[in-house]
């Protein structure tokens, strides 16, 4: 969100722009081109070597920064820096989450050359309107990138164990259409471990289209669904009562769910966010305003509303889940990235590659949507059994992937790249960052398992 003109942003742009040079000249110039080629590649490899041979004299250490190599080109290869760069040499000093109490979400993010976990275009499920490179997006850097917590190690994300975890059982994805991202993400990196793909199915047969208001994907050999449910408010929008001033078109009832929990109530895994729509633009604006019981409170504030549609999750897990067979989690809010404005002004995403990973974390203390959200639940948890609820705390490490945006890729590949006043700076490439939130979700749910190993072990013991 901040306006920085960096320098690394220059430097990758004429980085491209000579690629897509190199591509259209044409077949008389052949040999020349190569030798020119080979003589830029020796140069940029020897101003590279000498440039991290100096990050290694003054910080005396590869392994603690990010190299100049890796934040000025987004690389990090092994060839190059003489070091093991796969994910098959993750950190050996530290130990895997499982054995320790590791806050998996505090970390930064490390180029790893084996990800992504799927190609887009190995995926048939994926949303037109997510799949960048398809869409003409020039660099893939933004799927290279894997989060690694400071101080433990997480398990790969493994499709078929997954796939075995979820055996008979409902996933649902509840919230705005960052949720749809992740929903998304999670059906492609499932599905790159089925080989028929006829045997992953829509259970009314709708395509992924985007206005769709939910979606159930089936995966018949494990009797496994993964839903998604659009509710961006997480509470009621409806018609305002009779009687209500003429500028209200809308309200949103902030003591009542909305309507389609009745179906996923009994999913057995739930995944909510929320945030996005709660602003005045996408609200008051609009002629949408807070209702609570018969009352319209026309002073209310979007801050206030929000706060209390979270009450009223909380309130209504308490109410309506069964806590013994339902797994909850609530992803906190994706931070957007629109430098020097917002999504109706021009605001821009457009041209970074590279994640942030040298400033120190922005506070979280800014994002009101974030905060709301673990106010709230720091207040009522102890009283709700929504204490059992799981918070996938991925505000942060997302803040620094001001790369990972749809930008101008998001209308198709036939369609192109559209004009730079209409970059998409909140939705996300996939692949790209909502995979790493499905792999913290996955570790979650690996230690989670285990830990009600050990209880019914123990338990199992006593009673001998
Ligand atoms: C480069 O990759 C290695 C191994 O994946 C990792 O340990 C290191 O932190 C990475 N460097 C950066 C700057 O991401
Ligand atoms: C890379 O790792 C392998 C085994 O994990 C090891 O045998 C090899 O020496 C390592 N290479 C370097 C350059 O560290
Ligand atoms: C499939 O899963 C559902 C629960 O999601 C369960 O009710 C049903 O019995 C399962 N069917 C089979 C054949 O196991
Ligand atoms: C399933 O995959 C095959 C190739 O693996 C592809 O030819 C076919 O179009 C896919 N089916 C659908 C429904 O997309
Ligand atoms: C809650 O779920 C558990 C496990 O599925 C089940 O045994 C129990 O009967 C359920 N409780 C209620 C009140 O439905
Ligand atoms: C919640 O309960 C824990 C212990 O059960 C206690 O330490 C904590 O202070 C309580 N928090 C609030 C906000 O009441
Ligand atoms: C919360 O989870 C723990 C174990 O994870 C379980 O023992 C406890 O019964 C759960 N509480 C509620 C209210 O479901
Ligand atoms: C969420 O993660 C951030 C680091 O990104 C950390 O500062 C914060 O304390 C975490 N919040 C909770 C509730 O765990
Ligand atoms: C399981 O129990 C063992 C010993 O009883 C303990 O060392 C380990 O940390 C426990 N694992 C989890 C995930 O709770």
């Amino acid at each position: 969100m901040s306006g920085n003109p960096c320098p690394k942003f220059f430097n990758s742009m004429t980085h491209f722009n000579f690629f897509k040079k190199f591509r259209r000249l044409k077949p008389i110039e052949p040999l020349l081109t190569l030798f020119g080629f080979l003589f830029f590649v020796l140069g940029l490899y020897l101003f590279i070597f000498l440039l991290d041979y100096r990050t290694v004299d003054t910080t005396g250490s590869h392994l603690r920064g990010p190299s100049f190599f890796v934040t000025w080109f987004g690389l990090n290869d092994s060839s190059l820096l003489l070091k093991n760069s796969t994910s098959t040499s993750r950190n050996d000093e530290k130990v895997g989450f499982l054995e320790n109490d590791c806050d998996i979400f505090d970390g930064n993010w490390v180029w790893d050359e084996s990800y992504p976990l799927y190609q887009s275009e190995d995926c048939i499920f994926l949303d037109e309107g997510f799949r960048c490179s398809e869409n003409g997006r020039p660099d893939n850097f933004y799927t290279k990138w894997r989060w690694q917590p400071k101080d433990c190690n997480l398990p790969r994300f493994d499709a078929k164990h997954m796939l075995e975890k979820l055996r008979n059982q409902r996933v649902v994805f509840v919230g705005d259409s960052i949720g749809r991202n992740q929903w998304e993400s999670l059906l492609c990196l499932l599905s790159s471990a089925v080989s028929d793909n006829s045997s992953i199915y829509e259970v009314n047969g709708s395509p992924i289209t985007k206005h769709t208001g939910s979606l159930i994907f089936k995966f018949k050999d494990y009797n496994c669904t993964v839903e998604y449910y659009r509710a961006p408010f997480l509470v009621l929008q409806s018609r305002p009562p009779s009687r209500a001033p003429g500028n209200v078109k809308m309200t949103l009832k902030l003591d009542q769910m909305d309507w389609s929990s009745a179906k996923w109530k009994d999913a057995d895994l739930l995944i909510f966010n929320s945030g996005h729509w709660w602003n005045n633009e996408k609200t008051i604006r609009g002629g949408c305003y807070f209702q609570e019981g018969g009352k319209i409170n026309m002073m209310m504030d979007v801050e206030t509303a929000f706060q209390k549609s979270i009450v009223t999750l909380v309130d209504w897990i308490g109410r309506e889940v069964n806590m013994s067979k339902t797994k909850i989690f609530f992803r906190t809010y994706s931070p957007v990235h629109f430098r020097g404005g917002d999504w109706k002004t021009g605001g821009s995403c457009h041209l970074e590659t590279l994640p942030d990973l040298l400033s120190p974390q922005e506070s979280l203390r800014n994002s009101f949507e974030y905060m709301t959200v673990i106010h709230v639940l720091s207040q009522l948890s102890n009283k709700s059994k929504a204490r059992n609820m799981s918070l996938l705390n991925v505000t942060g490490m997302t803040s620094r992937r001001r790369d990972g945006h749809l930008s101008l890729y998001y209308l198709g590949p036939k369609v192109g790249p559209v004009s730079p006043h209409k970059q998409d700076c909140s939705h996300w490439c996939l692949p790209g960052v909502p995979d790493s939130w499905n792999e913290l979700l996955y570790a979650i749910l690996l230690k989670q398992e285990l830990a009600q190993e050990n209880i019914s072990k123990s338990t199992s013991q006593s009673a001998e």
